[in-house]
């Protein structure tokens, strides 16, 4: 999604204006666009396509090159095609108000009419543009930027975070929240301001993130922060970011996607480390330490979440309700919050996000917040929006996952579910010292999948030819089968659906025929034989079958055309493995075809935006 940068400094600006950008460009994006202001005079500069293209154009423009204050932006469509006029930033008609905005004006069409009443004259389709006609026409009447530009955030109906520039005020940028993230990086005779930490890790850890309705003046010497719908004034505090430039270097791996899926293992010790201990009857959760007490008269959980955290938290049902006895739900999150249901205090929400910033689960929070509900997130960006705005939570450790494509958080929100279920479980369960057990010894058994990852680029080689693909499983393997196909269908843009497989008869069935293939996560289990059914009645049209069963399984072969094996492991801990194997051949498949798996078509990292 859309990426803001600003820098106020002593020094030019404009190379780590570009290469915050370029940190940003994972989030998925096509354009970009800075604005900088040298000797009062803007120098507006946008492209669609590339950074690297903006970079060039920008480098050559020796105005550009002295700037000392910019903002920059990496456009993901809403409102209007990817071009250059389209593109950020937006400015009003006399060229001396730049904004870049991330979000979406909802209101903008009647804010647009009013303005085109008063003789303004738009260029773009774009909804931000309304924002710096709007900062002019208050301009007319209020005596600063300040207060023109906290007038117009009093119209504006929405989400967005904005940053703006004012070529009578050059030492200054202007920037403004209400439900889209925004931080400020505080730094040595500059200061920075940025959508995404990544932007100015390069340059400060020192960072005060914006709440709703805070608005900021940024110099290079100062940072001034109010509310300006309590219009008060607002003390900076200032945290330190816990970001690992290191874990996000890509090292030997060719693209993002393979080292985030390779990370697997380690993500798995990561999300165990210090939680969980072999011999022990106590999961430590810390984040969940101040709502101990709580906790113990939870007799209901919701999970809400998008995408891949969705499936996760239908793995995290199976475990929390076979481990610990409590009934839950999962919702997907665009639903949840438009659904009129009741609830009780005695209901625990777990809202489960790779990114923190996901707008559907950052709604669904906050529809639950006046109904005393607990509030609960498993997230794994640090600082991000869910984490602040939930109750309590356990952060997945995953380290950053810069590839659109979810693998690796997957693997540690499903441990992290594990570890959730067996502290509700307060060591009661039977499966307690079994899982336990399982976890420490599981790192080394995604090595071992990892190991196969030749023999799987060989398979999607050979299936890379087909048009459509179901997943199927029954239990656990069920929430793995949606994920196996939503990571195909996002990586290769291949049609593929996801089901239980006990659902086959219903309706899939009539699909099967020599050119659709089926994926059976047909690991151990207590259904093996029942999913085996499954198999036959598929086999019986003509549908080309790959299996993926427990290691040791020799009958499956007289069964199926393709077999992946995975080790064996409990039930409960199959979906950690699965996953690893389904990831690897989405991945591979994606590569036989030649798609840009880091940053797939039409896709965004980060989704904040309904
Ligand atoms: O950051 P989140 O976990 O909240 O993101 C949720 C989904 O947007 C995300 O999982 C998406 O489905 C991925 N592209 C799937 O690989």
């Amino acid at each position: 999604m859309c990426g803001i940068v600003g820098i106020v400094s002593n020094k030019s600006v404009v190379k780590p204006l570009i290469d915050g950008l370029k940190s940003l460009e994972y989030r998925g994006y096509d354009s970009a666009g800075v604005a900088v202001i040298n000797d009062h005079q803007p120098i507006n500069i946008k492209q669609v396509g590339r950074v690297e293209l903006l970079d060039q154009e920008v480098t050559h423009n020796d105005e550009a090159m002295n700037a000392i204050i910019g903002i920059g932006h990496t456009r993901w469509a809403t409102h209007g095609a990817p071009t250059t006029i389209n593109a950020h930033p937006h400015s009003n008609s006399s060229n001396t108000i730049f904004v870049v905005h991330n979000g979406i004006i909802e209101n903008f069409k009647e804010i647009k009419i009013l303005l085109e009443n008063e003789g303004y004259k738009f260029i773009s389709d774009t909804d931000t543009e309304v924002i710096p006609h709007l900062i002019d026409y208050y301009l007319k009447t209020e005596k600063t930027f300040k207060q023109a530009f906290t007038r117009a955030l009093d119209d504006l109906h929405g989400a967005y975070a904005i940053a703006a520039l004012y070529t009578k005020t050059p030492d200054s940028i202007y920037v403004a929240r209400l439900s889209s993230p925004l931080l400020i990086g505080i730094g040595n005779k500059e200061n920075y301001v940025a959508s995404d930490a990544s932007a100015i890790i390069n340059h400060t850890k020192q960072v005060v993130y914006l709440k709703d309705y805070e608005m900021a003046v940024l110099t290079n010497k100062s940072v001034k922060i109010h509310n300006f719908k309590r219009k008060t004034e607002i003390i900076p505090k200032t945290e330190e970011l816990d970001f690992d430039l290191e874990k996000a270097k890509l090292g030997n791996f060719p693209n993002y996607l393979l080292k985030e899926i390779f990370d697997s293992p380690e993500t798995v010790r990561l999300a165990s480390a210090g939680r969980v201990r072999s011999g022990s009857n106590i999961i430590k959760l810390g984040g969940l330490e101040n709502v101990k007490e709580q906790l113990k008269y939870i007799d209901r959980i919701v999970i809400a979440a998008c995408g891949t955290s969705y499936y996760a938290g239908l793995v995290g049902e199976y475990l929390i309700e076979e481990i610990a006895g409590l009934p839950v739900e999962v919702q997907l999150a665009s639903e949840f919050k438009y659904r009129s249901e009741p609830f009780s205090r005695s209901t625990a929400l777990i809202a489960i996000s790779q990114s923190g910033e996901t707008a559907d689960t950052i709604a669904a929070i906050k529809k639950v917040e006046n109904y005393g509900v607990l509030k609960l997130g498993i997230v794994n960006a640090i600082g991000s929006t869910i984490s602040r705005i939930t109750d309590a939570g356990v952060y997945c450790h995953a380290g950053p996952e810069l590839s659109v494509a979810s693998t690796k958080a997957f693997i540690a929100q499903v441990t992290v579910l594990t570890e959730i279920a067996l502290s509700l479980s307060n060591g009661n369960s039977p499966l307690f010292k079994p899982l336990v057990d399982e976890l420490s010894i599981l790192p080394e058994k995604i090595v071992s999948i990892l190991g196969q990852s030749k023999n799987i680029e060989q398979l999607a080689k050979k299936y890379s030819k087909y048009k459509d693909f179901i997943f199927m499983g029954r239990g656990y393997a069920y929430p793995c089968a949606l994920e196996g196909a939503l990571k195909l269908k996002e990586l290769t843009y291949i049609h593929a659906e996801g089901y239980a497989a006990g659902e086959m008869k219903h309706g899939p069935l009539a699909m099967i025929d020599a050119n659709f293939p089926t994926f059976v996560i047909a690991t151990d289990s207590t259904m093996t034989d029942k999913t085996l059914s499954n198999i036959s009645e598929i086999k019986a049209r003509g549908g080309p079958i790959i299996a993926l069963v427990s290691e040791g399984n020799k009958s499956i072969k007289s069964y199926t055309d393709d077999v992946i094996y995975v080790p064996k492991t409990l039930e409960q801990t199959q979906p950690l493995v699965v996953a690893t194997a389904l990831h690897l051949f989405a991945y591979h498949m994606a590569m036989a075809l030649g798609r840009n798996v880091d940053r797939p078509r039409n896709l965004a990292k980060s989704v904040t935006v309904e």
